[in-house]
């Protein structure tokens, strides 16, 4: 499938417009935590490398969209976050308005109203961008199938994926669950690098109910947006070396997820993190991202599975919070563990239970 097949058939876009004059749309979507990560892009957000993430469940946005027909044609839209009016968030959403605009050309047809909220505290280190962008796009999909109801949820579900690629990367990556993969991989049928696919093979019962406990590290604006560090990657020493061990690894989690071997599955996802971390220290300029307490938090990781051969495992996205996955099955010790060990480490003993989860839901 190629863009080209996102953009409406624009014979009938006049009669469809004209016939609605306005509504409203609300739908909630999740946060997704990679396993094997997208650092790195081509232009228009294509991926340099093949991403797969499980889908969260409790960490989420909620959006909800209203629109009326207005006559003249600039964009026209507000944001509120909480109920407040949230000037600042305009240019990124305008950016993206001007970016999707060839696939939904009734962009200029209406004065949008986004009400915003995230299920998780702004100020809490957790990027809302991917389940922040892909409600939007849920929200504005719902639109087009408002003037094209013959459109079907497999269409439906792309489509939005694909929009809200073009908003945040890995946005794409959560209207679906439980596992989804982005970026094309020769291996993985139907995989592509404009939107995310759900992970079309057997997956063990071991991964079923897979817990992400989330400890709050560092609360604070990211250091390096990911704007920034993808971009690091390019003229980046070992950029084609990493893009093609994000190939390899994709390749080699797959027999895992089948096998349900935990710690194999551990071991990966522990490398793609470090590593993801590794080209953020070896770009130039350099950066580390993690804190002394995220290193804190990894060494007991490890000493405690090493102690208990628990398959407890963390991954990192680009900051210093610290992901801790485990099958739930092991949730008693784990959490017993985290609570009496880790929270020390978390900034006001902060942290946040989530698990995988199934997609994105209409409300
Ligand atoms: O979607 P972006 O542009 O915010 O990039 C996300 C990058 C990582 O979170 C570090 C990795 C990933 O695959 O989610």
């Amino acid at each position: 499938m190629t863009d080209t097949q996102f953009i409406p058939d624009s014979d009938k876009f006049g009669k469809q417009v004209d016939a609605v004059n306005n509504g409203e749309f609300t739908w909630e979507s999740p946060s997704n935590i990679a396993l094997v990560k997208y650092w790195g892009k081509k232009k228009d957000q294509i991926p340099e490398n093949p991403s797969i993430s499980f889908t969260l469940s409790n960490c989420k946005t909620i959006t909800t969209l209203r629109f009326s027909k207005k006559n003249d044609m600039a964009f026209s839209f507000d944001v509120f976050l909480d109920g407040k009016k949230q000037d600042d968030f305009k240019p990124k959403i305008e950016t993206f308005f001007k970016r999707i605009e060839p696939y939904l050309p009734f962009l200029r047809n209406f004065h949008f109203t986004i009400d915003t909220r995230n299920t998780f505290p702004h100020s809490s280190g957790i990027a809302s961008s991917a389940s922040g962008m892909s409600a939007l796009a849920l929200c504005l999909m719902g639109v087009e199938k408002k003037l094209n109801p013959d459109i079907v949820t497999g269409y439906f579900n792309k489509k939005a994926s694909f929009l809200a690629r073009l908003g945040s990367g890995s946005a794409c990556r959560s209207i679906e669950g439980d596992l989804v993969v982005w970026g094309k991989h020769e291996l993985i049928d139907e995989s592509s690098d404009l939107y995310g696919v759900k992970y079309p093979y057997k997956v063990h019962d071991n991964f079923k109910n897979f817990q992400d406990t989330i400890l709050l590290v560092d609360k604070g604006q990211k250091q390096v947006s990911s704007t920034v560090g993808h971009n690091l990657m390019h003229n980046h020493p070992f950029a084609e070396q990493r893009f093609k061990q994000a190939h390899s690894n994709l390749e080699r989690l797959m027999p895992v997820l089948e096998s349900g071997d935990l710690m194999a599955f551990v071991e990966l996802v522990e490398s793609e993190a470090l590593t993801l971390h590794a080209m953020m220290m070896t770009s130039n300029p350099y950066f580390i991202l993690m804190k002394p307490n995220t290193l804190e938090i990894i060494n007991k990781i490890w000493a405690f599975r090493k102690e208990t051969s628990l398959p407890i495992g963390f991954t990192l996205d680009a900051g210093a919070n610290v992901h801790i996955l485990y099958p739930g099955k092991d949730s008693e010790k784990i959490l017993e563990f985290i609570k009496n060990e880790l929270v020390v480490y978390c900034e006001n003993a902060h942290y946040i239970c989530d698990e995988i989860g199934f997609g994105a839901k209409q409300l």
